[in-house]
């Protein structure tokens, strides 16, 4: 099946089956490999991108269901050269070691300052609950986030 979406405001087409994954097409035919695929099963959060400006894991959604919606990857979180104030925090509180986490909990990071411009310690455990780290222990991660917050107020 022919699937037509947004993603990062750019109209995109791609044939899908119709059991593709959101993921799968971002990756393989539209040429967004920014969102990554560590579990397929939405446990670990690597693939998360904004449906319709809903949190979602990619690869729990079928690439027809987002047929007609847009889609906001991290690769559409930058202007140009210029760095999202999230990632520009993941950056310099040094929340990145191997990487494969990062565009999620930047996406996921996004989604909750959108929600919550100052969140609580509470509020980013919560958010970030679904993004799987096996390097960092998490902490600069709520670095990040707490940067990025501040970042925001000024
Ligand atoms: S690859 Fe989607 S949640 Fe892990
Ligand atoms: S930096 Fe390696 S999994 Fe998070």
């Amino acid at each position: 099946m022919r699937v037509s979406l947004r993603v990062n405001g750019v109209e995109a087409e791609a044939d899908c089956w119709e059991g593709e994954s959101l993921l799968f097409a971002l990756r393989e035919k539209l040429g967004y490999p920014g969102s990554k695929n560590a579990c397929e099963q939405g446990e670990c959060g690597s693939c998360s991108v904004l449906l319709d400006g809903t949190l979602v894991c990619a690869c729990l959604v079928l690439a027809a269901q987002a047929d007609g919606h847009d889609v906001t990857t991290v690769e559409g979180l930058a202007e140009g050269e210029r760095l999202h104030r999230v990632q520009k925090a993941f950056v310099e509180a040094g929340a990145v070691q191997c990487g494969f986490c990062t565009p999620g909990l930047v996406v996921a990071s996004v989604d909750l300052l959108d929600r919550s411009p100052h969140p609580s310690d509470d509020e980013i455990r919560e958010a970030l609950s679904g993004n799987l780290c096996r390097c960092t222990g998490y902490e600069k991660i709520f670095d990040a986030v707490r940067l990025a917050a501040r970042d925001g107020s000024g």
